[in-house]
């Protein structure tokens, strides 16, 4: 998708380089030689994306980082990558904090550059300028986040992808973001053999329909793509090249639902589902760690510029007791919880050790009923927020 890219560079040379890289990739260039300019061109001509490097005395040129973070109004949000001499990951976080949404080293390499530039035009939407929001034709995205390991995350993106798609008909891919540990598989006991995102990436320029080829099938009628075997192989899927990003992309225009089980970590693939996901839901139980995470991801999408309307909490174990109510996780959060789910550890457990979902073999359930309940309300067929179903659940199951 070609855009407007404002180059900003004291350095002639380096101007023409990386006018030159954006330039091939059909990139129209502003280009300016300080933040004064810079800004002046950044109100006149609404650039698409915005490139920094360093300013004349060769000191980051933060001045203009900061004059548009300040000045941008509403939902729009210029992605910057800034370029400095520095490569250290002190350099990188505070180019991140300063406002930046990616940092790169000098020497620049153009195949890099070009990469970067694609990632973030996808994030935010691109020739747009705005942050992202989905075409009507495209399928909505999902990043399923554990506040913490072991809080039920993959437990309810599985089951809420096998909702979406046999109870409410919607066509669903579920990608298994853990890319060294995933463990998908054990839950729908699909054997090392099948073949998993390593086998796109792998493939040189790979596209939608390969990527139709790629997905396994469950019996579910859920399409899967699968974390690679072993954790070796997970470096294959890069970062630096965007590939979760452009998988998504892909699979949106396929299905109706793109669902990703996401790391727990912080980490670049995590920030490009963030910035592309139209909804985060946040898996968390009533326990400090969890609203302590909760709190750190959500100055992560501030800082990316992901409106916190996207951010969704489900409260699994919602009636096991820790001392702590849903109403004080609400209050310390100020977010309301959209689903509670019921804690029912002998289901959860040996849906998982037979490799059956419930929401597949045990519909009826009190565990399935509620996540029935919140694929409802995902694909806007339930609009009340926490509903008397599901408090009654609760009740019933605590008795
Ligand atoms: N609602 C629930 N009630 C009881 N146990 C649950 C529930 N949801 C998940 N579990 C159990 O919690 C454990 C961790 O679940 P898992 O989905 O792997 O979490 P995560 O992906 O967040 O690490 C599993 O043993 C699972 O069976
Ligand atoms: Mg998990």
């Amino acid at each position: 998708m070609p855009a407007r890219v404002l180059v900003v560079a004291a350095k002639p040379t380096i101007q023409s380089l990386l006018g030159k890289t954006l330039g091939a990739d059909g990139h129209e260039i502003l280009p300016v030689k300080n933040v004064s300019e810079g800004i002046a061109r950044w109100s006149a001509d609404s650039p698409d994306l915005i490139v920094i490097d360093d300013d004349a005395a060769g000191k980051p040129t933060l001045g203009l980082i900061a004059h548009v973070r300040k000045a941008e109004a509403g939902d729009r949000h210029t992605p910057i990558i800034q370029i400095g001499a520095d490569s250290t990951v002190d350099a990188k976080i505070a180019a991140l904090r300063s406002g930046a949404d990616d940092y790169l080293a000098r020497p620049v390499h153009p195949q890099e550059l070009s990469a970067r530039v694609r990632g973030l035009l996808a994030r935010f939407g691109g020739d747009t300028g705005r942050s992202h929001s989905p075409k009507e034709s495209e399928g909505r995205v999902h990043g399923y986040y554990g506040a913490k390991g072991g809080v039920g995350t993959t437990t309810i993106a599985i089951n809420t992808a096998i909702a979406l798609h046999r109870e409410l008909g919607k066509s669903v891919v579920l990608i298994d973001g853990n890319l060294q540990f995933g463990d998908h598989r054990v839950f729908l006991d699909l054997g090392p053999s099948q073949r998993s995102i390593i086998d796109v990436v792998t493939t040189s320029g790979f596209d939608v329909d390969l990527l139709r080829k790629m997905v396994v099938r469950h019996d579910s009628g859920v399409d899967h793509l699968l974390a690679p075997a072993t954790p070796e192989s997970a470096e294959l899927v890069s970062a630096e090249q965007h590939h979760l990003l452009h998988l998504i992309e892909q699979l949106r225009t396929a299905y109706d639902y793109v669902l990703v089980d996401m790391d727990k970590r912080l980490d670049d693939h995590v920030l490009d589902v963030i910035g592309v996901a139209d909804r985060l839901i946040v898996v968390v139980t009533a326990d400090l760690a969890c609203i302590k995470n909760v709190r750190l991801l959500m100055a992560t999408m501030a800082q990316l510029g992901v409106p916190e309307e996207r951010l969704m909490l489900v409260m699994n174990r919602a009636n096991a007791y820790t001392g702590i109510g849903t109403k004080s996780v609400e209050n310390v959060l100020r977010r309301p919880i959209e689903q509670q789910i019921v804690n029912d550890y002998r289901s959860a457990i040996s849906a998982l050790n037979s490799g059956t979902p419930f929401m597949l073999n045990r519909p009826d359930s009190a565990l399935s009923r509620a996540v029935l309940e919140f694929a409802r309300r995902l694909t806007g067929q339930q609009p009340a927020m926490r509903s008397e179903a599901n408090r009654l659940q609760l009740a019933a199951a605590a008795r």
